[in-house]
């Protein structure tokens, strides 16, 4: 079995989750969050580097009120009750345009990435108000103001360069991005890092009833693929 390096996760269909129980969509957010911990626990047992899960996009803030501010009290609650990861070893980062939090919320993010920056085992990344072509539009705006400043010349915009000014700098590319729920399509999540990523699209689960055993599912079938870097064989 190959482990890939880096593991991306669009959790989807927490709503229906919730819908077909005749609960409040945000019910499917919460049961959703639930399941987040034995899928990073697992996936720093087998050997992941790196975990990246879509927890808020640019795009959801569309959402009914209501929705959205359930979504923000629960990763609220989410970072307040992360130090439960601490004996696991994982360092914690949060990549995606913060400045739109409250400075509580910030601070706290902070604060929870340099608790866990010492540690040496998975990284477990929580995409929050993420977009991937707002990622990539903020790396243009740092790469032309270093250029203005004669801090670099055109010959020194490189891929390597661009992938240094996305919030995922430290990060490999994208192995295996997996999405349950249903839907075929990357949703504005990693599009630089995905670039020649596997997807395991899983039909039939809604992320709350996600497992342990789908990630096994998912690199079982990544280790199948014949991964060709446009190259023949
Ligand atoms: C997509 O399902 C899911 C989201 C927009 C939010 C994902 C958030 C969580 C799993 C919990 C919060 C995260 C953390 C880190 C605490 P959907 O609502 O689009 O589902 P649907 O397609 O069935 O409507």
């Amino acid at each position: 079995m190959f482990i890939p390096k880096h593991i991306a996760i669009i959790m989807d269909g927490n709503g229906r989750w919730a819908k077909r129980r005749g609960l409040a969509r945000y019910k499917g957010h919460i049961e959703g969050a639930k399941i987040i911990k034995p899928i990073v626990l697992h996936c720093n047992e087998i050997g992941v580097e790196v975990l990246t899960v879509f927890a808020l996009s640019t795009e959801n803030w569309n959402r009914p009120k209501l929705e959205v501010k359930a979504l923000v009290k629960l990763i609220e609650n989410y970072l307040n009750n992360m130090d439960e990861y601490l004996k696991y070893g994982v360092k914690i980062k949060f990549l995606g345009d913060l400045s739109i939090f409250s400075n509580y919320m910030q601070n706290k993010i902070l604060q929870v990435e340099e608790k866990f920056s010492k540690n040496k085992g998975m990284t477990f990344a929580i995409a929050l108000n993420y977009g991937a072509k707002d990622e990539i539009k903020n790396a243009f705006k740092k790469i032309l103001l270093k250029f203005e400043n004669k801090e670099l010349n055109k010959e020194e915009i490189t891929e390597k360069l661009i992938s240094e000014n996305l919030y995922t700098k430290t990060f490999p590319m994208v192995d295996l991005l997996i999405r349950p729920g249903g839907e075929f399509r990357i949703s504005n999540f990693l599009l630089w890092q995905a670039a020649y990523a596997e997807f395991v699209f899983l039909e039939d689960v809604l992320w709350p009833d996600f497992k342990p055993e789908h990630i096994d599912f998912a690199v079982s079938e990544y280790s199948k693929r014949n991964r060709r870097y446009g190259k023949i064989s």
